[in-house]
């Protein structure tokens, strides 16, 4: 042990908050059962957890970027949406390390997880709500927990990103159909010509909107970050599980593979044609 006075391991951490303290680690370090004894699997573990605990982050920075661009509060909204980026950049990496599990290695406990997916990822759900992906049918694995069914509907009843972003055109005086600006933010978001047609007036005219530009680009940053997250599953999966079903239910990598597919900003990827 170190004689160097300035070290602190000489601190008497009976009275003082120690770093396990603040950090709840007991807690956080007991998280961890596994339910076979199959090596893998506190692997299967970790990356689920840390993904969420990811989520959790996104989800605080989602949360807030959401009312700044309510408030016309652009410039902080930014920094929240640069680090969900950087976020999803660690929640991306980390399919490397659970790509090291082969067939086999999975094989050996994925009995021990019965009906359970990360297709009832609350958090997941709340974070594609967040954004503007919405679907009522998703509450459904929900209700069994009152709470998390409640968290859910919040936010499927509140207007997402994107319903943000195009009130926003709006109250810059961008021409926005009043259908999509009164619409049932509970539903699906279908592409509309008037988005379309004033994120093509941002892009063409980026010096006259420079914010809404920038606006537009780190919505583009999320998009891309979030369909190479589900590429990453996708192949993930069809790595480990090849073409079996999946323990939620569904048809497994067919499912995913049509999530990849799926939307956020519409109209930002449409938009790249035309300028
Ligand atoms: C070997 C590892 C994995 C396998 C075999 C796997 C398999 C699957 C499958 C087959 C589905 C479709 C739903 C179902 O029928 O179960 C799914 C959904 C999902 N998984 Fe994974 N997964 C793995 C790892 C992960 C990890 C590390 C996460 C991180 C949190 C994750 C999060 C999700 C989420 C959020 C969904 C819902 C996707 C949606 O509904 O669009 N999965 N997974």
């Amino acid at each position: 042990m170190s004689k160097d006075p300035d070290h602190g391991a000489h601190l008497d951490f009976a009275k003082s908050m120690s770093y396990g303290d603040y950090l709840n680690l007991d807690k956080l370090l007991s998280c961890q059962n596994p339910l076979s004894d199959a090596h893998d699997e506190m692997l299967f573990l970790v990356i689920h957890q840390a993904s969420e605990l990811w989520m959790k982050l996104a989800i605080h920075e989602l949360t807030a970027a959401v009312a700044a661009i309510r408030r016309d509060e652009l410039q902080p909204a930014f920094k929240m949406l640069a680090r969900v980026s950087r976020i999803q950049g660690q929640m991306i990496q980390s399919w490397d390390v659970l790509a090291t599990m082969t067939p086999a290695d999975y094989s050996s406990f994925r009995d021990k997880l019965g009906m359970s997916s990360g297709f009832q990822s609350y958090q997941y759900r709340s974070m594609e709500f967040l954004l503007g992906s919405k679907d009522r049918a998703m509450l459904k694995p929900h209700e069994h927990r009152p709470d998390l069914h409640k968290l859910l509907t919040d936010l499927l009843e509140a207007p997402s990103l994107y319903d943000e972003a195009i009130r926003l055109l709006a109250r810059r005086g961008l021409s926005i159909s009043q259908t999509v600006l009164n619409r049932d933010v509970t539903q699906h978001y279908d592409a509309d010509e008037s988005v379309l047609a004033a994120w093509a007036e941002v892009y063409k005219n980026s010096k006259s909107h420079w914010d809404l530009y920038e606006l537009a680009e780190e919505l583009v940053d999320l998009e891309d970050s979030f369909q190479v997250w589900r590429f990453r599953h996708m192949k993930t999966v069809q790595r480990v599980i090849g073409f079996k079903r999946g323990t939620g239910g569904t048809a497994g990598v067919e499912y995913l593979r049509r999530a990849v597919d799926r939307p956020f900003f519409p109209e930002l990827w449409q938009v790249r044609t035309e300028v």
